[in-house]
């Protein structure tokens, strides 16, 4: 017999009975979304509906702090403020030219209403296609040094979805293949992490403008409900700032396709306009290097006999650009430092010496008698406190040999970045905590003065500063095509699927496509041919490596032919369909011409995609140069089958494009002159 049922009915009628009283509300300028903020006896949570349904339930707000009491009960609605905001602005570069910033914003004030009395606001701003928030720390005397211990704001996914995520807080960094699970099976996971809901909702959490604080990861405390939970510092807190200061954007892109997802400016549009001004001298463009053969293992970094950044071989490299037209060649290993196990240890990198068998004036000149830009390259494995103090030096050196591009790279476990504020200790930092988010904003900061861009690896996660700093062109921050050389697993076919709807959502990744050798160190890498090609239109970055051996693109030279072609800056992007994981097809329009692209790509299944080519200009006619799967084609078994044909077509005519098992397809929409009208 159960004991008093009446009474268990009661309390729990009691306890689901909410208290929680709407106290402020606002909708997106087109009303999809609606955002509304509730005190729950002095406790305040946001919910989020789309178009009437709850998308996010009641998810809390609020900080842990050190030395004081927890910011986050005793709260009532101080004030509250409602505005919106509707302009345009110009991209230097990107996806496309024009950008829409159309929200509405509704700004609260919370208050303690006992003893401390502290503040603080929260900003929403709502877009047709998701929302952003962020905490803001006005200056008051009762919190002035603010040091978080834990953010308590959280995300209560209303709807069963199904999550793609890669773990956060574990020792490779963001290097995970993505895993598909229940969202319910989530355990912490970095952003952008992306989940498609039963019925068909997908959303997008990650966060915008990460400046001087540190990088959120998701946890997941129970069922459905997740927390931020801040990458920690070595002070054992997880931010230390003085207010006023604000925190950065905790931002959801929502959307009925995954497609949608990808169309979404919202994480731009919460980061500050340009800072720089002109940033023209910063050109998209494609770079060769000295790369590949590292990871094939066929030179070394370390200096010696096998050592790869010889002035010959840089030369042979400058050669090779210059005759197909690349801008860029990146050298890797020519300073001292390397020889030693520079993973984790790079306190003995020299970022102004050369190895002897390299003489960086004379490549430097060489490559600018053949209208050829060296591309810079800082690895520091992970000593950044080291790297910091040659910063100045190391710049000035590039910016006097007309190096305007610089790779960086943060080698080291996460966790192990080595500080060193010269009070005799070793500080271990996350590669995403807040001293690396000032870090890096410092060497962005230090490279715009002299007319550099920053491409980092093992990099912080993008969150759309590149806004606000137009020369932070492009970074890594996850599986690259380098694990197709020596990844245990390689990466998968999906790879790159998954990549579109979840790392690509944050902004420009610097994968390195276009191994049209097919083979890596002692494995095959697992795509078709034309598959490879279709990347330079999939995972975009204005600045793409071709980083294939250039004895090899010379053996492909049908399929090199669209990686000399293929441009780096768009005026338009469209994405034409796609499932996350499954495939994708997106066009893009060159900014630089008439002609339009169009990239497609699918998981270990072949597939049919019929396409309609309404994006194309109107009125106008085009040759489609096709570069697709042969009939036999397979990752596994054909690679190399492949087919290059050409037909002329105008945005009237409809293709169905065939999509080989881990395959793709690659298309150049040449504009043909206009007819002259009599
Ligand atoms: C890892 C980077 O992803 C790769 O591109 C680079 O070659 C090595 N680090 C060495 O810096
Ligand atoms: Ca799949």
């Amino acid at each position: 017999m159960r004991p008093y049922p009446l009474l268990v009915l009661l309390t729990a009628l009691f306890s689901c009975a909410s208290r929680a009283e709407v106290v402020a509300e606002a909708s997106s300028p087109g009303k999809v979304l609606r955002v509304q903020l509730s005190i729950d006896e002095g406790r305040a949570s946001y919910s989020v509906l789309r178009l009437g349904e709850v998308v996010i339930a009641p998810s809390r707000l609020g900080f842990l702090l050190r030395d004081t009491e927890k910011l986050e009960r005793n709260l009532q609605l101080a004030s509250q403020h409602s505005s919106s905001f509707d302009s345009s602005w110009e991209q230097p570069w990107g996806e496309r030219r024009h950008v829409r910033n159309h929200y509405s914003e509704l700004r609260v004030r919370l208050s303690e209403t006992i003893k401390l009395k502290r503040s603080f606001d929260v900003v929403f701003r709502l877009y047709d296609d998701g929302l952003g928030f962020r905490y803001e720390f006005p200056q008051q005397d009762q919190l002035s040094d603010v040091i978080i211990d834990d953010e308590l704001t959280e995300f209560v996914v209303a709807e069963p979805a199904t999550a793609w995520w890669i773990p956060a807080g574990e020792w490779n960094r963001y290097e995970y293949l993505y895993q598909r699970t229940p969202l319910a099976e989530v355990t912490q996971a970095h952003t952008p992490m992306t989940i498609r809901s039963e019925s068909g909702l997908h959303i997008a959490f990650h966060e915008a403008a990460l400046v001087d604080y540190s990088g959120m990861w998701l946890r997941r405390t129970e069922g459905q409900r997740f927390r931020a939970q801040l990458s920690p510092a070595s002070e054992g807190w997880k931010v230390r700032r003085k207010a006023p200061f604000h925190t950065p954007w905790r931002t959801l892109q929502i959307a009925d396709s995954a497609g949608g997802l990808y169309q979404s400016d919202l994480i731009l549009n919460l980061n500050e306009p340009n800072v720089l001004g002109d940033v023209s001298w910063f050109q998209p463009a494609k770079y060769v290097g000295i790369w590949w053969e590292l990871h094939l293992d066929q030179t070394t970094w370390a200096s010696g006999a096998r050592h790869g950044a010889t002035t010959e071989n840089a030369r042979r490299h400058i050669d090779f650009a210059a005759r197909n037209g690349f801008r860029g060649v990146l050298i890797e290993g020519w300073n001292v430092g390397w020889d030693g196990a520079w993973f984790g240890n790079g306190n003995d990198f020299d970022f102004s010496k050369a190895t002897p068998d390299f003489d960086l004036r004379a490549v430097a000149a060489y490559a600018k008698s053949r209208g050829v830009h060296l591309v810079g390259h800082h690895e520091t494995g992970g000593a950044v406190s080291h790297y910091e103090r040659q910063l100045d030096a190391a710049l000035d050196l590039y910016r006097a040999l007309d190096v305007d591009v610089i790779k960086t790279g943060y080698v080291a476990d996460a966790g192990q970045i080595e500080r060193n504020d010269g009070d005799g200790r070793v500080h271990r930092e996350w590669h995403d905590g807040q001293w690396m988010a000032r870090h890096h904003l410092k060497v962005v900061r230090e490279a715009a003065k002299r007319r550099i861009a920053i491409n980092p690896h093992e990099p912080i996660k993008d969150t759309g500063l590149r806004r606000t700093y137009p020369n932070w062109v492009a970074r890594e921050g996850a599986r690259g095509m380098e694990y197709g050389a020596w990844g245990n697993p390689p990466n998968p076919p999906e790879h790159e699927i998954n990549l579109v709807f979840t790392r690509m959502l944050s902004g420009p990744m610097d994968y390195t496509p276009g191994i049209l050798s097919l083979q890596g160190r002692g494995q095959a890498i697992q795509t078709t041919l034309a598959k490879q090609l279709a990347l330079y239109v999939l995972l975009y970055s204005p600045i793409q490596m071709v980083p294939d051996l250039p004895e090899h693109y010379e053996k492909h030279s049908t399929a090199f032919q669209f990686i000399k072609d293929v441009p780096t800056d768009w005026a338009e992007t469209h994405v034409l369909n796609g499932e996350i994981g499954d495939f994708v097809t997106i066009a893009r329009k060159d900014r630089g011409s008439d002609d339009w692209y169009l990239g497609a790509g699918t998981d270990e299944h072949g597939r049919m995609l019929p396409v309609t080519l309404s994006f194309l200009d109107p009125g106008r006619r085009y040759t489609a140069e096709i570069y697709r799967d042969g009939d036999d084609a397979h990752w596994r078994t054909a690679p190399f089958e492949f087919v290059a044909e050409q037909r002329e077509v105008s945005s009237r005519d409809r293709l169905l494009i065939r999509l080989a098992p881990g395959g793709g397809q690659a298309i150049r929409f040449k504009a043909l002159p206009m007819r002259s009208r009599r």
